[in-house]
C-alpha cells in the first residue's frame, strides 16, 4: 500500500494533469469518490484497535486536508484560466480609431432663413409661411398685374395640370409676393370688428419658382417677403428697419444702402435697394439685395384695407442672394448640387 504522503503527491499530480473541470471531478472521485482512495482508507479504520485508530485516523484526515486543498486549487486556476482566455477572445483594441458620426448641419441657404427670421421677430414682426402652389389671383391680380401686363412675362413660372375655382390654371408662385395679400386678408377680417385695426408687420420667407436656369438663375429660389401696414408707416420706416436689418445680418456697421427708383407693380413708388461693403474683397462694389417699395393703393384695396387711413411698405429679397455676400460664395450652383465639400464647411 502506497504511504499517505504518496498518495498526496499523485493526487496534485493527477490534478495538475487534469485539463478541464470535468476531468478534474473525475481524478476527484479517485481519491475522495464513495469508492476512491482516501475514503477507502478511512472505512479502513473500523478495523483498527481503537488506539491505532485515533493516531491513524488523524494522519488520513491530515492527508485528506492537503488532497481537498490541491483540489480546491486546481479549481480555481482552471476557472481563472477559463476567464483569462474569454477576455482574450473578447478583447477590445482600444487604440482603433472609431467609427466616428457624419453629424448633419443646416444648408446655409436655411441659416440665413432661419437668421432672418429671429432678426426680424426680434423688432416684433410675425413670421408666416404660404402655399408655393399658388392661384393667379394672389401671386398677380391681386398685386396688381393684371393679365396682359408687361410685369407678368418678367415672371414666367409653371403651370400646374389643375384649375383655380375662378377656372385658371394653379400656378408655382414667382415670388413671396403673394403672401402679403394672403396676410392681411386675414388680419383683416380677424380685426373687422376692432375699434382699431392693430398694425401688420409680418416676414414671410419661402420657396419660389421661376422658368430661369443659368449661373445666376435657379428654378427654385427663395425669398423672403416683408410687409408693414399701420397709420402712418412711411418710407423713411422701410429705410430705417431696412438698413438696420443689414447691418445686423452681415455684423458690421460698415456698409451703406442706397434706394434706387423701380418698378414694380405693386408698390409706389418702387426700389431696389443696394448694399456696398465699405471693407473686404467687395468694397465700394453696389450690390443688388431687394425690391421695395410703398404698398400701391390697389393692393390695399385689394387686402380690404382703407388706403385712405393706412400706409405701408413691402420687400422682397433673395435668401441665396444674402448668403452668397455673407459668406463670399460667388457661384449660386453651389448651393444645389449638394457636394459635401461645400455644405460641410457650414457645419458650425
Ligand atoms: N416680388 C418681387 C420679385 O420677386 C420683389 C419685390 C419687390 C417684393 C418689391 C416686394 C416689393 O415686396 O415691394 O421680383
Amino acid at each position: 500500500m502506497v504511504s499517505l504522503d504518496q498518495l498526496v503527491e499523485d493526487a496534485k499530480r493527477d490534478f495538475a494533469k487534469a485539463a478541464d473541470s470535468a476531468a478534474l471531478e473525475d481524478a476527484k472521485a479517485q481519491y475522495l469518490g464513495k469508492t476512491g482512495m482516501l475514503t477507502e482508507r478511512l472505512k479502513a479504520l473500523g478495523k483498527l484497535s481503537p488506539d491505532e485508530r485515533k493516531s491513524a485516523g488523524a494522519e488520513i484526515n491530515l492527508a485528506k486536508t492537503a488532497v481537498e486543498d490541491a483540489l480546491q486549487e486546481r479549481r480555481q486556476a482552471l476557472a481563472e484560466g477559463v476567464l483569462y482566455s474569454r477576455l482574450a477572445a473578447e478583447a477590445i483594441d482600444v487604440s482603433l480609431p472609431g467609427r466616428g458620426q457624419e453629424v448633419g448641419s443646416l444648408h446655409p441657404v436655411m441659416r440665413t432663413w432661419e437668421r432672418v427670421e429671429t432678426i426680424f421677430h426680434s423688432i416684433g414682426f410675425d413670421v408666416a409661411q404660404g402655399p408655393e402652389i399658388e392661384t393667379d389671383w394672389f401671386n398677380f391680380s391681386a398685386l396688381n398685374s393684371p393679365e396682359n401686363h408687361p410685369a407678368r412675362s418678367m415672371q414666367d413660372t409653371f403651370y400646374v395640370d389643375c384649375n383655380d375655382a375662378q377656372g385658371k390654371p394653379l400656378l408655382l408662385r414667382t415670388h413671396t409676393s403673394p403672401m402679403q395679400v394672403r396676410y392681411a386678408s386675414e388680419h383683416v377680417k380677424k380685426y373687422a370688428n376692432a375699434a382699431v385695426m392693430p398694425p401688420i408687420k409680418v416676414i414671410a420667407p419661402g420657396r419660389t419658382y421661376r422658368v430661369d436656369s443659368d449661373a445666376t438663375h435657379s428654378p427654385m429660389f427663395h425669398q423672403v417677403e416683408g410687409l408693414w401696414i399701420g397709420e402712418q408707416v412711411s418710407f423713411a420706416d422701410l429705410k430705417g428697419v431696412y438698413t438696420n436689418f443689414l447691418r445686423t445680418f452681415f455684423e458690421t456697421d460698415a456698409l451703406q444702402v442706397r434706394f434706387r427708383p423701380s418698378y414694380f407693380p405693386f408698390t409706389e413708388p418702387s426700389a431696389e435697394i443696394d448694399m456696398a461693403f465699405s471693407s473686404g474683397k467687395l468694397a465700394g462694389r453696389w450690390l443688388e439685395i431687394s425690391g421695395a417699395g410703398q404698398v400701391h393703393p390697389k393692393v390695399l384695396r385689394n387686402m380690404g384695407i382703407d388706403a385712405e387711413r393706412y400706409t405701408g411698405f413691402a420687400f422682397g429679397s433673395g435668401l441665396e442672394r444674402l448668403t452668397m455676400l455673407r459668406y463670399g460664395i460667388d457661384d449660386l450652383r453651389l448651393f444645389f448640387e449638394n457636394d459635401l465639400r461645400f455644405l460641410a464647411q457650414f457645419s458650425a
